[in-house]
This record gives structure tokens, C-alpha cells and sequence, in this order.
């Protein structure tokens, strides 16, 4: 099938990551059995209690920890404008830089022998996935379950491989075929203490990526999905019951990289509200927008019009979208403050204006969720400098459309850097607090009730791209039904 001759339709209600099944690929590993449960202590006639216990030890040491994922990037959008984990995939293991996305549900990486993908970036030194050089690889068919609960198509037959296609809001996608394979993560041991773990997960080697992604400049490996669908990275994990599903993340927009943990945060405590329930976003209900002290005069259904209510908390977005009627009434607020700003527009889409005064003296926008949870963005996140005297606003006008005509509201890194986020899918709820990210949090191991520390990392990037990229990396990553029309 010619991929090339599809027609694609974007919308935003995710129905499924868009799997697609087309001609085999070859793949080195057989096909396996779906779901092999074999118990180690079956038949055994005399209960050898001695390592039935030892059995219980060890399993229950590997339940529910907490994991620390290295994390590098930052939310500006004129210098990377990606925050992205370090994770090991395969045995013997090698490193993966993947892009950490709360608004998609697969994890997929460049894969040896492509057609397209970056071979160079100017970010990090790039690892193709090889499933030939790693010993677990394994391929995974139509007949495996995985496969078809993210796949409905009739031409998926058995002992075909897995073929995937997703698409991302900005037109960017990655499809290839799916793999099941060892990862390797830093298991939370002590203090910044960690060692090491591993689980089983199913994730797309992307043979073909185009749009941005199957671009060098600024390219990582891959792309991290953390949204709550069954077929995302921590739902994998969680149904291995390796961990919670519950995570962290605090993105440090001042000196790059910051935290994040899988597992229960117990300190700082954060005020949390209930992620809207048809959503396959982690979206949340927004009820007003404050610039400074004074309300927005909103319709009452700015931002929670048809069938996509609420908002959506997305860390693979860079900046803030709104739709018109928000963005208008809310530049004009913040422009109020400001009547002597002459205005130009850069690329398009930034509104900028020369300025070489503090900025403090620019209004904090403050956004109020139910069950009194608010949000607030201060100047020095909501503008960027582009040049010593000029500077831009990260807010952005519409941007997404649904395939019914409403515009959706984005929360992305702009508004979410500097504040501890976490994201509890047991019990639906989100919140977060203030937060240097360049410090530390507190996370639980579930098993001892021991409470750890778990600092900032700050993986090293290339940052020699910074001044020539100018902006031309703002990527609005959230993953959408693909419908496909043939
Ligand atoms: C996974 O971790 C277990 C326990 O630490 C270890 O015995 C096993 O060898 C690891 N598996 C791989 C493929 O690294
Ligand atoms: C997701 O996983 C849960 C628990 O394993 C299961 O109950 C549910 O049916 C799954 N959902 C889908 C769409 O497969
Ligand atoms: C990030 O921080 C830098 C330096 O503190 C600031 O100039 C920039 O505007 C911030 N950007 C965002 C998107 O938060
Ligand atoms: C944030 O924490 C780091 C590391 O503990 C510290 O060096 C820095 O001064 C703190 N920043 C602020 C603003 O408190
Ligand atoms: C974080 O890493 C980036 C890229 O390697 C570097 O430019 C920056 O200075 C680092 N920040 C700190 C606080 O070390």
C-alpha cells in the first residue's frame, strides 16, 4: 500500500493510536505466543516453602517502585523547546533520548535501516533501534493482543506483523511496525539513589517519519507517550504491575532538564482536579482566566464548546493554544497594561514588540480549574526574548482546529515548567504546585513505605543550534485520530 495515496483526516478525539496493517516486514524475531503465563512453582508436589518466600521477596521487590527517568530540554522556544528522557531499550541495553509526551499513547523510536528518519541531529547523538542487534526483540503480530485492541482493520491477519501509523497536531507522524522488548529504567533505591530495573514493552520502530519528526535539526530518538490509554509506556508498565499508574513531572525552564518520577509523590504536596472522564487527553475543566486581578469576560463556552470540553495539560507542546475568543480579550488585557508597545509579528504566528524594560511590570496570568485549583503564568514564561531588546509572546491564536470546528484549548510547557505536575490516572485527578525543578521531590516506594529523594537531572544537549534556530521549532505534539480514507 502506498502511503503516499491516503488520505488522511485529522480530528481530536483519540479513538485509537492509528494502526495501520499493510505488507509484512520482515523481522528477525518469530513470531511468539500471546500472553505465555507459565508459573515456575506449577506441578511442584512438595510445597518448598523456603522459595515459594524467596519467590515472594523477589517479586515484591520488583512491585510498584518509583523510577527515576533523566531527564534534558527546556520550554524555550527559541532555543530547543523539548524536554526529552533517557531510557535503555533491548539487551545488551543502549540509550534512547525520547521526547516525554503527556498528550500521546505509544512510545516509538528511529529504526535501523529506515527510509526516513534524522541520522543527525544537533541536539544528541542519535541511536537507531536495531532489533537484529538485541537478543529480546521480539515481533509482535496481528494476533497479539496488543495489536488489535489499537487495531480494528480487517486486513490484520494473523502472523502479520504489527503496523502502526500515528499522527501528531502539527502534521509531523511516525509509522513502522511494533516491537516488544526489554526497557531498562533507574529503579529508586535511596536517597538520589538508584539502581537498576527492567519490564516488557511493546513500542513502534519508526521506519518512516515525516513532518518535523524526519527532520535532523533538533531531532531526538523517538517520542515517550505517558497519556492514559492502555497501549502508552506507564500503562504497560502498570499492567506488568511493575508500577502506579501515577507520575511526576517538573520541567525546569531555568537552567534546563528537571524532575520526573514514576510512582506517588508525597512531598511537595500539590492541590489536585479531576481530569474530565471522556477525554482520552489528560484534560482538565477550566472555569476563568485572570490577567493580573481582573476576570476575563468570557462566553460561557469559550473553552468548553461541542463535544472536547476542558483543556488539554500536554508536556509535548511547547507554548500556550487558545481559541480566538480567548486569546483576543486576553492580549488585549495584557496589551492594556502596555499602551506604548509598538507590535510586529514574527513568522506568523509571534506577536513581538521591542522592550528593555523589567518584566515584571507585565501582568501574571492566572488560570482557575474546578476545586479552586489555578495555574498561574508569570511574564517570564509567557514571553521569550528573541534579541536583546525584542521579545515575543508565547501565547498562540487557535492553532487546532477539531474536524467539527472547535478550537481547542493547549497547556503546554510554557505554562507548565517551573511547577511540580503530577498526573494520578488511579484515581483521575491532576495537579500541581510552584516547584523549583532544579531541587528535588519526594516519591514512595509502595512496598517498604519508604520515602525517597529524587533530584533535577539535566542531560547535556548541543545547545550550538540556540540563536540560528530562531524559532522554527515549535512543535505542537498531541496525536489525533487518524481516520483513514482510502
Ligand atoms: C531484568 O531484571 C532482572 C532482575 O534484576 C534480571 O535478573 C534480569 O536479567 C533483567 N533482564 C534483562 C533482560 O536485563
Ligand atoms: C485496558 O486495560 C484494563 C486493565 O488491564 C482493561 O480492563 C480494559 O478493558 C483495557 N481497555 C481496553 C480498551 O483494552
Ligand atoms: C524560560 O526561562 C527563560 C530564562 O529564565 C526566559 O527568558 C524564557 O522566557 C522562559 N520561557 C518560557 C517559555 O518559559
Ligand atoms: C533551586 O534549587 C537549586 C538546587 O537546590 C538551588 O541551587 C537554587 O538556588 C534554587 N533556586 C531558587 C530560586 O530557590
Ligand atoms: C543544562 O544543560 C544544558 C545543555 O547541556 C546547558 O546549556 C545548561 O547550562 C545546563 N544547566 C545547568 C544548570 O547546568
Amino acid at each position: 500500500m502506498d502511503l503516499k495515496r491516503r488520505q488522511w483526516f485529522l480530528s481530536v478525539i483519540l479513538l485509537s493510536a492509528a494502526l495501520l496493517i499493510g505488507p509484512q516486514f520482515s523481522s528477525a524475531a518469530a513470531t511468539t505466543p500471546v500472553f505465555e503465563v507459565r508459573s515456575k512453582f506449577a506441578g511442584k508436589r512438595e510445597k518448598d516453602l523456603g522459595a515459594l518466600k524467596a519467590h515472594d521477596v523477589h517479586r515484591h521487590s520488583r512491585l510498584l517502585s518509583a523510577i527515576d527517568l533523566p531527564l534534558g530540554g527546556d520550554s524555550q522556544p527559541e532555543s530547543i523547546g523539548l524536554y526529552f528522557a533517557k531510557i535503555g531499550l533491548g539487551t545488551p541495553s543502549r540509550d534512547f533520548h525520547v521526547q516525554v509526551d503527556t498528550g500521546s499513547d505509544i512510545l516509538w523510536v528511529n529504526c535501523a535501516g529506515c527510509i526516513r528518519c534524522p541520522r543527525k541531529s544537533d541536539l544528541v547523538e542519535l541511536t537507531p533501534y536495531d532489533a537484529d542487534a538485541s537478543s529480546t526483540a521480539k515481533s509482535v503480530s496481528c494476533d497479539d493482543s496488543f495489536c488489535s485492541y489499537v487495531n480494528q482493520r480487517s486486513e490484520c491477519h494473523a502472523g502479520s506483523t504489527c503496523q502502526y501509523v500515528i499522527m501528531y497536531g502539527d502534521g509531523s507522524s511516525t509509522n513502522g511496525y511494533l516491537v516488544r522488548d526489554v526497557v531498562h529504567l533507574d529503579l529508586v533505591t535511596g536517597n538520589r539513589q538508584t539502581g537498576s530495573t527492567n519490564g516488557t514493552i511493546i513500542f513502534g520502530c519508526g521506519s518512516k517519519q515525516s513532518g518535523q519528526l524526519g527532520e535532523s535539526q533538533a531531532a531526538v530518538d523517538g517520542i515517550m507517550g505517558f497519556g492514559q490509554s492502555n497501549s502508552s509506556f506507564i500503562s504497560q508498565l502498570a499492567s506488568q504491575r511493575k508500577v502506579k499508574r501515577s507520575f511526576a513531572h517538573c520541567l525546569d525552564n531555568n537552567s534546563g532538564g528537571g524532575i520526573f518520577a514514576i510512582g506517588e509523590v508525597v512531598s511537595p504536596k500539590v492541590k489536585t482536579t479531576p481530569m474530565l472522564s471522556k477525554s482520552a487527553h489528560y484534560s482538565v475543566n477550566l472555569n476563568a482566566i485572570e490577567v493580573g486581578n481582573l476576570v476575563l469576560q468570557l462566553s460561557s463556552d469559550a473553552f468548553n464548546s461541542g463535544d472536547d470540553k476542558g483543556v488539554i495539560v500536554d508536556s509535548g507542546t511547547t507554548l500556550v493554544y487558545l481559541p480566538e475568543a480567548v486569546y483576543k480579550p486576553l492580549m488585549n488585557e495584557i496589551l492594556a497594561s502596555h499602551p506604548e508597545l509598538s507590535l510586529h509579528t514574527v513568522q506568523d504566528s509571534f506577536t513581538c514588540f521591542h522592550y528593555i524594560d523589567k518584566l515584571d511590570r507585565f501582568p501574571t496570568v492566572t488560570f482557575q480549574f474546578d476545586k479552586s485549583l489555578s495555574l498561574a503564568v508569570y511574564p517570564r514564561e509567557y514571553l521569550f526574548q528573541v534579541r536583546e531588546d525584542t521579545w515575543c509572546f508565547g501565547w498562540q491564536n487557535g492553532g487546532l482546529q477539531t474536524k467539527g470546528g472547535e478550537e481547542l484549548t493547549i497547556l503546554g510547557d510554557m505554562a507548565l515548567s517551573n511547577k511540580l505536575v503530577v498526573y494520578d490516572i488511579e484515581n483521575q485527578v491532576i495537579g500541581w504546585t510552584n516547584h523549583n525543578c532544579s531541587g528535588e521531590i519526594q516519591v514512595k516506594d509502595e512496598e517498604s513505605g519508604a520515602i525517597y529523594t529524587v533530584g533535577a537531572h539535566n542531560l547535556s544537549w548541543s545547545s550550538s543550534l540556540a540563536i540560528t534556530r530562531l524559532l522554527t521549532l515549535v512543535s505542537l505534539l498531541i496525536p489525533f485520530l487518524c481516520n483513514m480514507a482510502l
